[in-house]
């Protein structure tokens, strides 16, 4: 017989955050709360990427202490010029641990240039070359770098024959871009921007991701979503950027809660 909690259309709706930092400080002394808020909102899935060693083993401490959690490991292009081959096989061995799904957050900066160009985009050739040797997918940051990021993962898609397995996260790049990250096999993920108002090219780009490409983050502590922005972002607030992404696709927010979480278990190879 089937309850009627199974029959019901109200049952819960379950997220996954694809992209946040719990391993940030600002997480520091609440993660516990954080978590157990987020779970309330529906969020039994996140993804807490690494940008730097320490947060890397951070991630992985929260990935084995909590269902539901999974880690990525790597280090954010801002610290490019750390990145020494001893750091590189210290994120390799990572890789290998279960609760590490993906590679990240790897890319180019070219907003903040904390680290020269020329460093960054070396590096980020060194950890593409790494997630194609141990077959990881690749969680991609590009701010203001769109051109060079995607002739970096083209020469790189070219060099061993096939794309990616990865996410565009936080996508900023064109709408006039999308069709080259989708055709190396990327996912799309969009944050708290989204459900800015003064955001003009973020709903067309959400309007032309196919279905089965989107994800949502909410990027946390950073882009905290319309209405909560002036507070940290957790990962609860994501149900915002579902929200959004509900009313530019014309659809219930329960389908967009679905559709976005069998695409991060798709991407991030999870089952
Ligand atoms: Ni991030």
């Amino acid at each position: 017989m089937r309850t009627l909690d199974n029959a019901s259309p109200c049952r819960d709706l379950i997220f996954f955050d694809s992209h946040c930092h719990l391993n940030d400080e600002e997480f520091a002394t609440d993660a516990d709360e954080v978590l157990v808020r987020a779970r309330a909102a529906g969020v039994e899935e996140m993804l807490v990427a690494g940008y730097d060693l320490s947060s890397s083993q951070q991630a992985m401490k929260l990935a084995t202490d909590h269902p539901g959690v999974y880690a990525a490991v790597g280090v954010h292009p801002h610290d490019a010029k750390t990145v020494t081959p001893a750091v590189l096989r210290e994120v390799e061995k990572m890789l290998d641990r279960e609760e590490v799904v993906a590679l990240g957050e790897i890319g180019l900066d070219f907003h903040y240039d904390y680290s020269p160009r020329e460093a960054q985009k070396a590096v980020f050739r060194s950890f593409l070359e790494l997630a194609k040797k141990k077959d990881k997918p690749v969680i991609i940051h590009d701010r203001e770098a769109h051109g060079e990021t995607l002739a970096i993962l083209e020469e790189v898609a070219a060099l061993h024959g096939g794309g990616f397995c990865g996410v565009m996260h936080c996508y900023a790049a064109s709408p006039e871009m999308l069709p080259a990250f989708l055709t190396l096999g990327f996912y799309i993920s969009v944050a708290g921007p989204l459900t800015f108002k003064n955001t003009k090219r973020l709903p067309e780009v959400v309007s032309l991701v196919p279905e089965d490409r989107l994800l949502i983050e909410t990027d946390s502590p950073y882009l905290t979503p319309c209405p909560y922005r002036g507070r940290r972002n957790e990962p609860m607030y994501v149900k915002e950027v579902a929200r959004r992404v509900a009313e530019i696709w014309g659809k219930n927010i329960r389908e967009v809660a679905e559709v976005t979480r069998n695409n991060a278990r798709r991407c991030f190879r999870i089952n």
